[in-house]
Protein backbone atom coordinates (compact mmCIF):
# COMPACT_ATOMS: atom_id res chain seq x y z
CA UNK A 1 0.00 0.00 0.00
CA UNK A 2 1.30 3.60 -0.77
CA UNK A 3 -0.41 6.92 0.41
CA UNK A 4 0.56 9.75 -1.62
CA UNK A 5 -0.46 12.90 1.36
CA UNK A 6 -1.42 16.66 -0.57
CA UNK A 7 -0.55 19.21 2.02
CA UNK A 8 1.63 21.77 3.70
CA UNK A 9 5.06 19.06 4.28
CA UNK A 10 6.17 16.31 1.51
CA UNK A 11 9.56 16.10 -0.45
CA UNK A 12 7.44 16.97 -3.82
CA UNK A 13 6.54 20.45 -4.52
CA UNK A 14 3.59 21.19 -6.95
CA UNK A 15 4.09 22.71 -9.85
CA UNK A 16 0.34 22.57 -10.94
CA UNK A 17 -2.78 21.01 -9.93
CA UNK A 18 -5.73 20.48 -13.58
CA UNK A 19 -8.83 18.77 -13.44
CA UNK A 20 -8.48 17.05 -17.25
CA UNK A 21 -11.57 15.61 -16.77
CA UNK A 22 -14.65 15.60 -13.49
CA UNK A 23 -13.89 17.74 -10.53
CA UNK A 24 -10.25 18.57 -9.61
CA UNK A 25 -8.51 17.88 -5.88
CA UNK A 26 -8.05 20.60 -3.68
CA UNK A 27 -5.15 22.38 -4.25
CA UNK A 28 -1.57 21.52 -2.14
CA UNK A 29 1.88 23.32 -1.85
CA UNK A 30 3.74 19.33 -1.69
CA UNK A 31 3.38 15.79 -1.77
CA UNK A 32 4.65 12.82 0.08
CA UNK A 33 4.82 9.38 -0.57
CA UNK A 34 4.22 7.41 2.46
CA UNK A 35 4.19 3.44 3.07
CA UNK A 36 3.70 1.32 5.87
CA UNK A 37 3.84 1.33 9.08
CA UNK A 38 2.13 5.55 8.17
CA UNK A 39 3.09 8.19 10.58
CA UNK A 40 0.29 10.29 11.53
CA UNK A 41 -0.96 12.48 9.03
CA UNK A 42 -1.86 16.24 10.16
CA UNK A 43 -2.63 18.83 8.54
CA UNK A 44 -2.77 17.71 5.28
CA UNK A 45 -5.57 18.18 2.93
CA UNK A 46 -5.96 14.40 0.88
CA UNK A 47 -4.68 11.28 0.55
CA UNK A 48 -4.91 8.92 -2.02
CA UNK A 49 -4.16 5.41 -1.55
CA UNK A 50 -3.31 2.40 -4.18
CA UNK A 51 -1.63 -1.19 -4.41
CA UNK A 52 0.71 -2.31 -6.91
CA UNK A 53 -0.99 -4.89 -8.40
CA UNK A 54 -0.39 -7.85 -10.96
CA UNK A 55 -0.99 -6.70 -14.60
CA UNK A 56 -3.81 -7.55 -16.50
CA UNK A 57 -3.26 -6.78 -20.07
CA UNK A 58 0.25 -7.20 -20.96
CA UNK A 59 0.51 -10.27 -22.93
CA UNK A 60 4.41 -12.19 -22.61
CA UNK A 61 6.28 -10.16 -25.26
CA UNK A 62 5.64 -7.22 -24.18
CA UNK A 63 6.19 -8.12 -20.64
CA UNK A 64 10.08 -8.62 -22.30
CA UNK A 65 10.13 -5.29 -24.04
CA UNK A 66 8.69 -3.63 -20.95
CA UNK A 67 11.09 -5.49 -17.90
CA UNK A 68 14.09 -4.45 -20.65
CA UNK A 69 13.55 -1.28 -21.07
CA UNK A 70 11.78 0.08 -17.88
CA UNK A 71 14.08 2.28 -15.38
CA UNK A 72 13.42 2.09 -11.57
CA UNK A 73 11.82 4.98 -9.28
CA UNK A 74 14.42 7.41 -7.97
CA UNK A 75 16.53 8.26 -10.61
CA UNK A 76 19.01 11.02 -9.02
CA UNK A 77 18.11 12.74 -12.31
CA UNK A 78 14.42 12.06 -12.10
CA UNK A 79 13.42 15.82 -10.65
CA UNK A 80 10.62 15.47 -12.00
CA UNK A 81 7.47 13.74 -11.23
CA UNK A 82 3.21 13.60 -12.68
CA UNK A 83 0.82 11.78 -10.47
CA UNK A 84 -2.24 11.63 -12.34
CA UNK A 85 -5.45 9.96 -10.64
CA UNK A 86 -8.01 8.38 -13.01
CA UNK A 87 -11.09 6.98 -13.23
CA UNK A 88 -12.76 4.95 -15.57
CA UNK A 89 -16.74 4.72 -16.64
CA UNK A 90 -19.09 1.83 -15.41
CA UNK A 91 -19.33 0.93 -18.78
CA UNK A 92 -15.18 -0.29 -18.58
CA UNK A 93 -15.68 -2.01 -16.17
CA UNK A 94 -19.02 -3.86 -17.26
CA UNK A 95 -17.05 -5.16 -20.27
CA UNK A 96 -15.42 -8.11 -20.16
CA UNK A 97 -11.36 -8.62 -19.67
CA UNK A 98 -11.20 -9.63 -23.84
CA UNK A 99 -12.81 -6.21 -25.07
CA UNK A 100 -11.29 -3.79 -22.35
CA UNK A 101 -8.06 -5.52 -23.61
CA UNK A 102 -8.40 -5.05 -27.57
CA UNK A 103 -9.36 -1.15 -26.66
CA UNK A 104 -6.76 -0.68 -24.47
CA UNK A 105 -3.90 -2.39 -27.04
CA UNK A 106 -5.12 -2.96 -30.28
CA UNK A 107 -7.16 -0.35 -30.56
CA UNK A 108 -5.09 3.02 -28.40
CA UNK A 109 -1.60 1.52 -28.43
CA UNK A 110 -1.18 2.22 -24.86
CA UNK A 111 2.13 -0.34 -24.23
CA UNK A 112 3.19 0.26 -27.91
CA UNK A 113 3.41 3.70 -27.61
CA UNK A 114 4.80 4.13 -24.08
CA UNK A 115 7.36 1.86 -24.55
CA UNK A 116 9.39 4.19 -26.75
CA UNK A 117 9.44 6.35 -23.93
CA UNK A 118 11.52 4.16 -21.56
CA UNK A 119 13.65 4.46 -19.79
CA UNK A 120 13.33 8.26 -20.09
CA UNK A 121 10.04 8.12 -18.06
CA UNK A 122 9.69 5.92 -15.01
CA UNK A 123 6.62 4.58 -14.24
CA UNK A 124 4.73 2.77 -11.77
CA UNK A 125 0.62 1.89 -11.64
CA UNK A 126 -1.14 1.65 -8.82
CA UNK A 127 -4.32 0.14 -8.31
CA UNK A 128 -7.50 1.78 -6.18
CA UNK A 129 -10.83 0.96 -7.43
CA UNK A 130 -10.71 -2.52 -4.97
CA UNK A 131 -9.94 -0.13 -2.37
CA UNK A 132 -12.76 2.01 -2.50
CA UNK A 133 -11.20 4.64 -3.26
CA UNK A 134 -12.63 7.81 -5.21
CA UNK A 135 -10.19 7.08 -8.17
CA UNK A 136 -9.59 3.72 -10.04
CA UNK A 137 -5.89 3.99 -10.47
CA UNK A 138 -3.01 6.46 -9.45
CA UNK A 139 -0.57 6.66 -11.90
CA UNK A 140 3.19 8.02 -11.30
CA UNK A 141 5.96 8.98 -13.38
CA UNK A 142 9.58 10.08 -12.54
CA UNK A 143 11.73 11.97 -15.62
CA UNK A 144 14.66 14.99 -15.91
CA UNK A 145 13.61 17.90 -16.61
CA UNK A 146 15.03 17.77 -20.45
CA UNK A 147 12.09 14.51 -21.01
CA UNK A 148 9.57 17.24 -19.63
CA UNK A 149 8.12 18.31 -23.36
CA UNK A 150 8.58 14.17 -24.47
CA UNK A 151 6.18 13.33 -21.42
CA UNK A 152 3.54 15.72 -22.64
CA UNK A 153 3.57 14.37 -26.19
CA UNK A 154 2.81 11.04 -24.51
CA UNK A 155 0.10 12.45 -22.38
CA UNK A 156 -1.64 14.08 -25.63
CA UNK A 157 -1.18 10.53 -27.10
CA UNK A 158 -2.99 8.86 -24.68
CA UNK A 159 -5.69 11.11 -24.16
CA UNK A 160 -6.79 11.33 -27.93
CA UNK A 161 -6.86 7.56 -27.68
CA UNK A 162 -9.90 5.08 -28.16
CA UNK A 163 -9.03 3.79 -24.22
CA UNK A 164 -9.68 7.30 -22.77
CA UNK A 165 -13.10 7.59 -23.88
CA UNK A 166 -13.75 5.66 -20.75
CA UNK A 167 -12.33 7.99 -18.70
CA UNK A 168 -14.55 9.72 -16.59
CA UNK A 169 -12.14 11.57 -14.37
CA UNK A 170 -8.52 12.60 -14.65
CA UNK A 171 -6.22 15.21 -12.11
CA UNK A 172 -2.64 15.54 -13.55
CA UNK A 173 -0.62 16.90 -10.51
CA UNK A 174 3.16 17.89 -12.08
CA UNK A 175 5.67 17.80 -9.48
CA UNK A 176 9.02 19.52 -8.75
CA UNK A 177 11.63 17.48 -6.22
CA UNK A 178 12.27 20.03 -2.96
CA UNK A 179 13.51 19.91 0.16
CA UNK A 180 11.12 18.71 2.69
CA UNK A 181 9.46 22.00 3.51
CA UNK A 182 8.80 21.55 7.25
CA UNK A 183 6.66 23.56 8.93
CA UNK A 184 8.37 26.38 10.98
CA UNK A 185 7.60 26.89 14.82
CA UNK A 186 5.81 29.77 15.32
CA UNK A 187 7.71 32.94 17.18
CA UNK A 188 5.47 34.01 20.07
C1 LIG B 1 5.69 5.98 -19.79
C2 LIG B 1 5.22 5.12 -20.69
C3 LIG B 1 4.07 4.21 -20.35
C4 LIG B 1 4.11 2.86 -20.46
C5 LIG B 1 5.27 2.02 -20.95
C6 LIG B 1 2.83 2.37 -20.00
C7 LIG B 1 2.49 1.04 -19.94
C8 LIG B 1 1.36 0.55 -19.35
C9 LIG B 1 1.03 -0.84 -19.27
C10 LIG B 1 1.88 -1.98 -19.80
C11 LIG B 1 -0.15 -0.94 -18.64
C12 LIG B 1 -0.95 -2.21 -18.38
C13 LIG B 1 -0.69 -2.88 -17.10
C14 LIG B 1 -1.56 -4.13 -17.03
O1 LIG B 1 -1.33 -5.06 -17.85
O2 LIG B 1 -2.47 -4.17 -16.19
C15 LIG B 1 -0.58 0.40 -18.30
C16 LIG B 1 -1.73 0.70 -17.64
C17 LIG B 1 -2.17 1.99 -17.39
N1 LIG B 1 -1.54 3.15 -17.75
FE1 LIG B 1 0.19 3.29 -18.77
N2 LIG B 1 2.03 3.43 -19.64
C18 LIG B 1 2.75 4.57 -19.83
C19 LIG B 1 2.29 5.86 -19.64
C20 LIG B 1 1.05 6.19 -19.12
C21 LIG B 1 0.57 7.54 -18.92
C22 LIG B 1 1.34 8.81 -19.29
C23 LIG B 1 -0.66 7.45 -18.33
C24 LIG B 1 -1.60 8.54 -17.91
C25 LIG B 1 -1.71 9.72 -18.51
C26 LIG B 1 -0.94 6.04 -18.17
C27 LIG B 1 -2.08 5.53 -17.58
C28 LIG B 1 -2.33 4.20 -17.37
C29 LIG B 1 -3.52 3.69 -16.73
C30 LIG B 1 -4.67 4.51 -16.15
C31 LIG B 1 -3.41 2.30 -16.73
C32 LIG B 1 -4.43 1.30 -16.20
C33 LIG B 1 -5.38 0.93 -17.31
C34 LIG B 1 -6.39 -0.08 -16.91
O3 LIG B 1 -6.06 -1.06 -16.20
O4 LIG B 1 -7.55 0.07 -17.31
N3 LIG B 1 0.11 5.32 -18.68
N4 LIG B 1 0.36 1.29 -18.77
Amino acid sequence: LSSFVGGPTGKWKVLSIDAVRGAVLPVVERIDIFNPPFPEFKGHSWVLNGVISNARYVEKAEKIQLLARQAPLNRQEATRAALIPIKKSPAWWNMSQDERRAIFEDQSHHTAEGLKYLPAIARQLFHCRDLGESFDFLTWFEYSPQHSAEFEHLVQFLRNSEEWRWVDREVDIRLELGEPNFSKPEVP
